[in-house]
């Protein structure tokens, strides 16, 4: 037959473009595709071949299984060679592979086990007189790596075999993998150290296994599930597949359990449905079912074609990592102010879902990876987790693209972003405007530690600002009772309360109305001590980073967080407008506050007191003292106004001085003399 010149052509760009593949999958450890694409390919030139079977040549990319093995690691040659399986996509498919299974067999039933197919890498594990010998990678599947050194530092593989009736010999094959929760730590580990990341748990598994330095594999969340047995001494196995199973079971191997027996394509089927439903509730990853006749001597008599037993088969899942094209990074604020660029992609299906959006996590991973809008990009989507952009496929780049400009301003705000050294995301500074960040920062506002606004609930803030009734903190102090009258679930009473409250709050301290303004990483404690250092808020706003390292408990990055906040005119505009409402504090008196006159002392308030307990309470800190709930052996003094009760009575028991309010009001004045050493 005449071969048609276009094939022909065909047939050589499958052969250079899966080679290529091969050898970035396989030696490079870093694939350019995802696997479905290289699947397709080799499919079609399989197809190609079996058309016109001339066209099969000994070097085509369909007569190998692997790839040769890097010459890092000493070789191995598999006595029983290690093959790969053939694959069905469709419910069809399997029927026709169950259909040639009974008829080679001349039976019209036959038993399976059904197996997930974990996304590992292959793995032979020989063991001598019950001792691990020698473990190994495929490879080509006739020669692969010795990688005993590091497989003996996976705790899942067992150095000694146990149990009863361990075969003299017996080589064990399975799947060694990370596990969904070991890869998202991987990576986030990676990232942290601003390290090249994973592109899937199968990767990392085999870029951790081939690592020349075993400390850092035992380093990696690896382990393992054994599904085969390659040679083994006569007479010990048992005869069918499940059976074999549960022996490695018995003898100290990982096996799963979710393996079943069924009956025929329908059984087959339908615990491939089953799993799939499950699939991204597993803690790993699989990309399919393996399904093999049960019975060995089944098993031998259908026998192998030239890359994969006729008894089994892999029955794919839909693929977890696809191309697409990126049509646009988008920047989006989150609730705390931390900026995460997000894909905008042309709608493509994942793992059986629609997916038009995915992470790129962070400026760095932008950066390491140089994604470029228009790019064609691998989007994955496993489990729970957001789908992700893993990469870029670099031979499909247009000519032109151009490198991403990661924002300088927030795009909700426009105000400065800022990105602390050694931290991952870069955040907007503008905590009191941001339309992002309003809802999180007017609670903190409101609640009790800070202007302490009772009445104002978290769900009254978000009803609040989802109607727009407020923009930002400072809109509170306008509103009237008819507007929150108005609102759902608000009665004329609790309207009238809230008034109260805002109306009460305004009278508050220096160190609250810092702490209030939501300042990233700027804490009560450190509210006070700006407080003490600095004595009024004008100061603190045009104090340098320099002078604010000053102040004890002010490290470099919380002086320039605190900085960047001043410097943003919208939030001076709140806290202008704020003031203008009537939030209001005594300045501090620095002189006398730097003192400290209280330092050391464990003090405990206690019954009614002339003014708010927590107003005191502030005042008693920014004196140095600590303030306790609870009296012990420890409190230095209490001091009980009237109707004092349990508290004083355990004060006069444990003989700890006891002062009154006229007292307290003496020493917050400055007395400290009052107070006993
Ligand atoms: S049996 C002769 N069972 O899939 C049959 N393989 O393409 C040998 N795999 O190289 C394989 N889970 O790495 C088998 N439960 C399972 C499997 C499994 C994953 C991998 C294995 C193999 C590849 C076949």
């Amino acid at each position: 037959m005449k071969i048609p010149e276009k094939i022909r052509q065909r047939v050589e760009q499958l052969h250079t473009q899966l080679n290529y593949h091969n050898h970035r999958y396989y030696v490079l450890d870093d694939p350019e595709i995802p696997d479905v694409e290289y699947d397709m390919m080799l499919r079609e030139l399989q197809d190609l071949e079996a058309q016109y079977p001339e066209l099969c040549s000994p070097d085509s990319p369909t007569q190998r299984v692997g790839a040769a093995p890097l010459s890092k690691f000493s070789e191995v040659k598999h006595e029983v060679p290690m093959l790969s399986l053939a694959n069905v996509f469709s419910e069809q498919e399997l029927e026709d592979f169950d259909r040639r299974c009974r008829e080679g067999l001349d039976t019209d039933c036959i038993e399976y086990v059904a197996e997930p197919k974990l996304d590992g890498l292959a793995i032979s594990l020989l063991y001598k007189d019950g001792l691990l010998v020698r473990a190994a990678t495929r490879g080509d599947g006739t020669t692969g790596e010795d990688v005993t050194a590091n497989v003996k530092t996976i705790g899942a593989i067992p150095l000694r075999l146990t149990g009863k009736n361990v075969p003299a010999v017996i080589e064990v094959r399975g799947e060694i993998y990370i596990s969904r929760d070991g890869f998202e730590a991987l990576n986030a580990k990676q990232r942290e150290k601003g390290e090249k990341t994973f592109a899937n748990p199968r990767n990392a598994a085999a870029g951790s296994l081939r690592l020349l330095d075993s400390s850092i594999t035992a380093q990696r969340p690896l382990t393992m599930y054994c599904y085969a047995v390659g040679k083994c001494t006569e007479g010990v196995l048992a005869k069918t597949h499940s059976e074999v199973l549960e022996q490695l079971r018995s003898w100290g191997l990982r096996v799963s359990h979710e393996h079943a027996v069924v009956e025929g394509a329908k059984g087959c089927y339908l615990y491939y449905e089953k799993l799939l439903q499950r699939r991204d509730k597993l803690p790993y990853e699989i990309d399919g079912i393996v399904y093999k006749v049960n019975r060995f001597d089944q098993q031998q008599t259908l026998g192998f074609v030239s890359r994969a037993p006729r008894w089994a088969i892999a029955h794919k899942f839909p693929a977890q990592e696809k191309t697409t094209q990126l049509l646009a990074i988008d920047i989006q604020v989150g609730r705390t102010g931390a900026l995460t660029p997000v894909a905008r992609l042309e709608p493509v299906e994942v793992g059986g879902v629609i997916v038009t959006n995915a992470t790129l996590h962070n400026q760095d991973e932008i950066e390491r990876k140089d994604v470029r809008v228009g790019d064609t990009v691998i989007v994955r989507r496993a489990g729970d987790v957001i789908p992700e952009v893993v990469r870029s496929v670099l031979s499909k780049r247009k000519k032109g693209a151009r490198k991403f400009k990661y924002p300088t301003r927030c795009p909700e705000c426009d105000s400065e972003v800022i990105r602390i050294e050694g931290e991952a995301k870069a955040r907007c500074s503008g905590g009191l405007v941001c339309p992002a960040q309003r809802k999180e920062n007017i609670k903190h506002f409101a609640s009790r530690r800070a202007m302490d606004i009772e009445g104002l609930g978290d769900k009254l803030v978000e009803q609040l600002v989802d109607e727009n009734v407020i923009k930002s903190a400072a809109d509170l102090y306008s509103l009237s009772k008819e507007k929150l009258s108005g609102m759902e679930r608000m009665g004329d009473k609790s309207a009238d309360n809230l008034i109260g409250a805002l109306e009460k709050s305004k009278s508050t301290t220096l160190p609250r109305f810092i702490y209030a303004l939501g300042i990233r990483e700027v804490g009560e404690a450190t509210a006070r001590s700006l407080a003490q250092h600095f004595g009024s808020l004008d100061k603190i706003m045009v104090a340098t980073s320099k002078q604010l390292e000053e102040v004890p408990d002010v490290g470099p990055v919380v002086a320039r967080n605190i900085e960047t906040f001043d410097h943003q005119a919208h939030n001076r505009e709140v806290i202008d407008k704020l003031i203008k409402s009537g939030v209001h504090w005594d300045d501090i008196d620095v002189s006398v506050s730097n003192e400290q006159p209280l330092e050391g002392k464990i003090i405990v308030l206690t019954g009614a007191l002339s003014m708010p307990r927590s107003e005191a309470k502030d005042k008693l800190q920014s004196m140095g003292a600590k303030v306790s709930g609870s009296v012990s052996k420890k409190t230095t003094l209490v001091f009980a106004g009237a109707d004092a009760g349990s508290k004083l009575t355990k004060a006069k028991d444990l003989g700890i001085p006891v002062f009154d309010d006229d007292t307290l009001q003496k020493v917050l004045k400055g007395d400290a003399s009052l107070v006993p050493d």
